[in-house]
């Protein structure tokens, strides 16, 4: 577990779900409506909450009713409020978004005209006591100052920058970060065509910074420092549910994974595994638990009888996929002598003229037509059997 602060916005949502966009001077009804607390460092931090960070916002905050209830609703989603500075003027900033309910994209109107963080507020805060410092890049005059003293204090913490829109001055913030995470919208608004041409002027900016591009659908790049640029499709989804807080889902997957020590490329794969999942439901409640059933988990043409492939189908665990007689075996990853997944020790063994499977903790041989133990210390018992479907590309897809 780390200590995260994100320095940026806090935001209620009000979130209507419609049949398609509304068009100038239209009138429509609304599906559905629901609230959110929203904002983008504030959703990284819910993500990065769940998954199992200590997390600290710092951010600003009217006096208004509604104010209240953006903080509990903080509160509630386990990030720490300390560092909010509050306002007399200004109101709650809001967005109204709309969520077309067919293919989940949003459209946000957003309003703000409470004042942003101040630096003489952010130079208070004790940031040696954190691991990670993540900054919206907003706030621009006093966001150099911030990171400026960040840079100075801290020699161990990594410091993230996500870069969504165009701001003026926003480019002499780069370098001094060491991950910055730009969003399409910027690329495009700077006038790229893509994110290649994006990243290769941007490095030539801050090549001392890891860069990360995100282009919704088409994927990711990234280029590490004094590396080359790197490709990572987009999962495909279908249907996608909700596009909202998607990029601010991914922040949270990359911080995630290099906090735990991974390369930038494991961590963006890690992260765009994530934001798949989340859109793949409303909101951001319970985001680790989203059911993989709309992606393929595998395809029957990279599978074999010699060998059992290990899918990681997030919080519900892994599976053991493997052939037998041309069609496909897949069982819980978890050995029912002592509950552990059958590659702990070691690679699971496969026997293909015996047909059966071994685990790697106390050699425990299992049918890999059955899952049945045929040798060793849970003989008898049997390995779970997961439910599977296969389509006409040889995809696989959990049932
Ligand atoms: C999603 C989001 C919303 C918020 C808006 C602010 O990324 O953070 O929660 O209303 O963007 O621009």
């Amino acid at each position: 577990m780390a200590k995260i602060l994100a320095i940026g916005n806090a935001v209620l949502d009000t979130i209507f779900s419609v049949e398609q966009h509304p068009k100038e001077d239209q009138e429509m009804r609304a599906l559905s409506k629901t609230h959110q607390i929203g904002g983008n460092v504030n959703n990284t931090l819910y993500v990065l909450n769940q998954l199992g960070h200590a997390t600290s916002i710092c951010t600003t905050a009217a006096t208004d009713s509604e104010s209240k209830q953006l903080i509990s609703g903080m509160q509630d989603h386990g990030i720490d409020c300390t560092h909010i500075q509050k306002f007399i003027q200004g109101s709650t900033p809001n967005s109204i978004v709309t969520l077309n309910a067919h293919n989940g994209s949003r459209t946000i109107v957003h309003y703000r005209d409470l004042p942003e963080v101040s630096f003489e507020f952010f130079a208070k805060i004790e940031i040696e006591n954190f691991d990670w410092l993540h900054f919206e890049g907003r706030n621009i005059e006093n966001l150099q100052g911030m990171l400026n003293i960040s840079k100075t204090f801290l020699d161990k913490q990594p410091i993230s920058l996500e870069v969504e829109k165009p701001r003026e001055n926003i480019e002499a913030l780069l370098p001094l970060a060491n991950l910055v995470i730009f969003s399409h919208h910027y690329a495009i608004a700077k006038q790229f065509t893509d994110a290649v041409q994006l990243l290769e002027a941007m490095s030539q900016l801050a090549p001392n910074s890891n860069l990360v591009c995100t282009w919704g659908a088409k994927g990711v790049w990234l280029k590490a420092i004094n590396n080359s640029i790197e490709h990572i499709p987009a999962i495909p989804v279908n249907p996608v549910i909700d596009t909202l807080g998607a990029g601010d889902t991914f922040n949270a997957g990359l911080i995630h994974q290099l906090l735990n020590g991974n390369s930038l490329s494991e961590a963006c794969k890690f992260a765009n595994q994530l934001a798949a999942q989340k859109i793949q439901k409303r909101g951001l409640d319970d985001i680790l638990n989203v059911k993989a059933e709309n992606r393929a988990i595998a395809n029957i043409k990279k599978l074999s009888k010699a060998k059992a492939t290990v899918i990681d189908v997030g919080s519900t665990g892994s599976i053991i996929l493997i052939l037998h007689e041309n069609t496909v075996r897949a069982y819980e990853n978890n050995c029912p002598h002592q509950n552990v997944p059958l590659n702990e020790a070691y690679k699971i063994d496969v026997n293909p003229f015996e047909n059966t499977l071994k685990c790697s903790v106390h050699d425990a041989f299992f049918n890999i037509a059955d899952g049945e133990c045929i040798d060793g210390p849970c003989w008898g018992e049997h390995l779970t059997p997961i439910a599977i479907r296969t389509d006409e590309q040889g995809d696989i897809y959990l049932a």
